[in-house]
């Protein structure tokens, strides 16, 4: 059960539930944002076949993209002067100065600092967004989520 309005915001009331890291009395809210970069996932110490066998497509030597769609949820108590838990457009700029600046229209392998060195996937590239973690007037952060394709999800707790 969610509610989407035109500004990305979205309150996953049954999603809390199965939360590994829920805690009662907290308000979650989530901001999506999109981004799209090239990538691939290769091993230098491993021959092209083995990085094909592992990676498949994903190992193509002449790169390829995703148009990711990121989720950033943070929680926290409400303010009860505003009714709000921190102003979305405030959290909608900070990700895109941190996150969606640094690797929009980037290669992930070659382009972008916190990854260099790293595996270019998913799941390493949620796992950094979240280390540089995300703290705001009573607001901190939850989870990152990142869709790579409309089937691939990864999410972080931190
Ligand atoms: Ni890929």
């Amino acid at each position: 059960m969610f509610v989407n309005n035109a500004d990305g915001i979205f309150f996953t009331a049954s999603y809390l539930y199965i939360c590994p890291k829920f805690e009662w009395n907290m308000i979650y809210i989530t901001r999506r944002e999109t981004f799209n970069a090239a990538h691939r996932l290769f091993r230098e110490d491993w021959t092209d076949d083995k990085n094909t066998q592992v990676f498949g497509k994903c190992a193509n030597p002449n790169w390829h993209g995703h148009n990711y769609t990121l989720y950033v949820t943070v929680k926290g108590e409400l303010n009860p002067e505003t009714g709000f838990l921190f102003d979305l457009k405030e959290l909608s700029a900070i990700i895109r100065e941190r996150i969606i600046s640094k690797v929009d229209h980037r290669n992930l392998n070659v382009d972008v600092d916190f990854m260099k060195g790293r595996m270019a996937s998913t799941e390493v590239l949620a796992m950094d967004e979240l280390e540089d973690s995300i703290r705001i007037g009573g607001a901190t952060l939850h989870c990152v989520k990142i869709a790579e394709t409309e089937n691939n999800f990864v999410e972080y707790f931190g």
